[in-house]
């Protein structure tokens, strides 16, 4: 058996992925993983190096580029990037770098190294049928897109920015668009994933849910990695 508790979480935009997992790796000891933030620190390293966006050769300079998810933080060679990745012009670019099987590649790597031998809860788009195939539990999280922009609106609201729910919500439908049509690994729900629509949940309701879920493993309570974290 693989050493390690693996969980999945995957969904569109706006679906509660990070602000979930999050809970639930607190909850039960497991460590987060957001491979979202780590596609999104490649986008704005791409934006600050001004390379050509739409080259995937330009994307090249990832050799030199170490990527890191640690505590809830993320970092680029050492600099810590949490806040500047959640940038309008970062949000408006990232499916465009997260295409190129070049970025996909790199990063996928990165993330199957750092849930090796961990108890571990990551959320992303492609982590059940991707990342962590054997996931011993696979989540995928929607919700109405309507719900999805007034989620955001709040998160934004939180942050002092003011946005009209309509652009919002045209956002998240060109991304989740792009996220799903792409050629390398699409955003689809795994077969063995079990959905959860959260339009109408509270987050805790959904964090519980998951919870629920993870507690009728035997692996989990038999898992040896984690201890004392
Ligand atoms: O805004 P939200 O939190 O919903 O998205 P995110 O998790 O921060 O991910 C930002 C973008 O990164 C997505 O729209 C995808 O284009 C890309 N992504 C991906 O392609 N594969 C992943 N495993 C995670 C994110």
């Amino acid at each position: 058996m693989m050493p390690g508790f693996k969980v999945a979480i995957d969904g569109p935009a706006g679906s509660g992925k990070s602000t979930i997992s999050k809970r639930v790796a607190k909850q039960l000891n497991l460590t987060h993983i957001d491979t979202g933030a780590m596609y999104r620190a490649i986008t704005y390293m791409a934006l600050e190096k001004k390379i050509n966006l739409d080259d995937e050769e330009s994307y090249k300079f990832m050799e030199d580029v170490k990527v890191r998810y640690e505590k809830e933080r993320i970092y680029v060679n050492d600099l810590d990037v949490t806040s500047l990745i959640r940038s309008d012009l970062v949000t408006r670019n990232v499916s465009k770098v997260s295409s190129f099987p070049y970025v996909r590649k790199i990063l996928v790597h990165i993330q199957k190294q750092a849930a090796e031998n961990i108890d571990v809860i990551m959320d992303g788009r492609d982590i059940g049928t991707v990342v962590l195939p054997n996931a011993d539990l696979k989540i995928f999280l929607t919700a109405a897109v309507k719900e999805r922009a007034k989620r955001r609106q709040k998160d934004k609201e939180e942050l002092g920015i003011k946005q009209d729910i309509d652009s919002l919500e045209s956002e998240i439908i060109e991304r989740d668009l792009k996220d799903s049509t792409r050629k390398e690994s699409p955003l689809v729900c795994a077969d063995d994933a079990i959905v959860i629509d959260t339009t109408h949940y509270t987050i805790e309701d959904t964090t519980n849910r998951i919870i629920e879920e993870i507690l009728k493993k035997e692996k989990y309570h038999g898992r040896t990695t984690n201890e004392g974290r």
